[in-house]
């Protein structure tokens, strides 16, 4: 797990923000030291952030010095908070026996009677067969050259390049360099900011990264491998769902000079949470305040299930922003056709960081994603009737059978981001396994530590088995609350 780096001091203001005012129930202490426990252990107080002093919490907090005090010792012998002379209190968290908690899922492992609730991917969409047979019968007209088109076939970077300049960027074709799936793109990316291949590092100095957190598990292991240091960016969470705070997201991203970012505006995986319209520039000025350069993960953009219209791109408020989008989404994962949108300055450096990672995309697939971008507004428009209907269905089954967790409907996106009345999403999917359920706890997705309190339940699971998801969810929430014995480390593989 990331020992993400936030060499941040959270203010009292904050704090409060963060865990109220009060009222302070029973010994004040206590409630005191609850509050923020659940904070950290949620992601909300992300690991290593430096906390105010105990009189700054005592004064925001309304409570004495000897309370906040205590609290802090509390803490301290819990395993959340470390205290070093000279240097404060440092958020942690606790040892677990046998190291990180979590265990290890694949997809594969699955048979027949398992519901795989490891992924946000759904079958492909019954056109899918007729744009391959379209793209076989068109291939011939390539066959005579090398095949070797490691910015991508024009045509499609053409299609792309019409979308966004319809959404609101005007875009050259040159700007578009198709990819494998927007994973592939996210990794050129990272590498080309972060490592700077080539001559001249695109970004000066070592990446400290800012990411939302919870984000997206491969993004995680993506930036860590590329050398990042992640700077953790906890998404705000009030009665309508996770959302974003533009003013403290820049505080913290000038306090740790980081000089990137990877963010998910659009149905955000995995709390499905959209930036608004409004706020769109005012993450864009804040970007270029900083002088961050940004890499806009847009794959789920198009996924707005409540007559949403699809978001603005974030490239028309922050032009030196790179963006990713793919076809997974909307089409299917098994195309593996990507791509990302390079402002004009750096299309040259980021070609080259490409050509160390691989050569280009399949002709064949980038033909069928053509054909399935002529048929793009109906494909979407029949998937998100389906997707909506599902994720009613997987709303009501854990309001039925769940009655205690919390579940926000998200406007768009591909999962329900549950929140558990108790740290114990890593036991309830070891649990889960029993009874032939594969889930991806909370802590996977947690940048730096915690969210133990979290589920994703992607509502992208087969018609068939959505009635037998609340009844084997709430089995194994029983065990998982019964469960005492030791979690055993690792992190879940996911791929979606
Ligand atoms: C935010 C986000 N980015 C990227 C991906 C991977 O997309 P692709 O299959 O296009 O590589 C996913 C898959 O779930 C995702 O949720």
């Amino acid at each position: 797990m990331s020992t993400a780096l936030n060499s941040t001091v959270m203010s009292g203001t904050r704090l409060a923000g963060v865990i109220g005012t009060g009222p302070w129930p029973g010994p004040a202490y206590e409630s005191l030291t609850t509050a923020m426990s659940r904070a950290i252990a949620d992601g909300r107080i992300p690991v290593g952030v430096r906390l105010p002093s105990e009189r700054e919490v005592a004064s925001a907090t309304g409570l004495s010095r000897t309370t906040t005090t205590r609290a802090f010792s509390k803490l301290r012998e819990q395993g959340f908070v470390l205290t070093r002379r000279g240097s404060g209190s440092v958020v942690r968290l606790p040892e677990v026996p046998g190291g990180r908690i979590d265990h290890l899922l694949t997809p594969a492992d699955a048979d027949e009677t398992e519901i795989d609730l490891t992924c946000t991917a759904s079958t492909a969409p019954p056109r899918l067969l007729g744009a391959y047979d379209r793209a076989v019968a068109k291939v011939h007209a390539y066959l005579p050259g090398t095949g070797y088109y490691p910015s991508g076939l024009p045509v499609l970077k053409e299609l792309i390049a019409e979308r966004y300049t319809a959404r609101g960027v005007r875009t050259d074709p040159d700007q578009i360099l198709i990819t494998s799936g927007a994973f592939g793109a996210v990794a050129i990316a990272v590498r080309a900011l972060i490592e700077g291949r080539g001559r001249v590092p695109l970004i000066e100095g070592r990446g400290r990264v800012l990411v939302e957190s919870p984000t997206y598990p491969n993004a995680i292991a993506t930036l860590e491998g590329a050398g990042a240091s992640l700077i953790s960016y906890p998404l705000e969470l009030d009665d309508h769902g996770h959302h974003w705070d533009i003013e403290t997201m820049g505080h913290i991203a000038a306090q740790a000079h980081a000089r990137s970012a990877y963010l998910i505006p659009d149905f955000h995986n995995p709390t499905g949470a959209l930036l608004p319209e409004e706020q769109r520039p005012e993450l864009g000025a804040m970007l270029r305040r900083n002088r961050v350069v940004a890499i806009f993960d847009e794959s789920l953009a198009e996924l707005g299930l409540d007559g949403d219209p699809t978001p603005t791109p974030m490239a028309a408020f922050v032009p030196d922003s790179i963006t990713v989008g793919s076809t997974s989404k909307i089409f299917w994962g098994g195309l593996r056709v990507g791509w990302m949108r390079i402002p004009s300055h750096r299309i040259d450096q980021v070609a080259a960081t490409r050509l160390c990672l691989d050569l280009g995309a399949p002709v064949l697939e980038q033909l069928v994603a053509v054909e399935l971008m002529h048929e793009h507004d109906m494909i979407v428009g029949e998937y998100r009737t389906r997707l909506r209907a599902a994720r009613d269905s997987l709303a009501q089954q854990v309001r039925t059978h769940l009655p205690s967790w919390q579940v926000d409907v998200p406007r768009g996106g591909m999962a329900l981001w549950c929140r558990l009345p108790e740290d114990r999403s890593a036991a309830l999917a070891i649990a889960a396994r029993r009874h032939g359920l594969s889930l991806v706890s909370g802590p996977n997705f947690a940048p730096a530590g915690g969210l133990d309190r979290w589920i994703r339940l992607p509502y992208t699971v087969p018609e068939a088995q959505m009635d037998e998801v609340g009844p084997r969810l709430a089995a194994a929430w029983d065990e998982a609350l019964s469960f005492s014995g030791r979690i055993p480390p690792g992190r879940a593989r996911i791929v979606a």
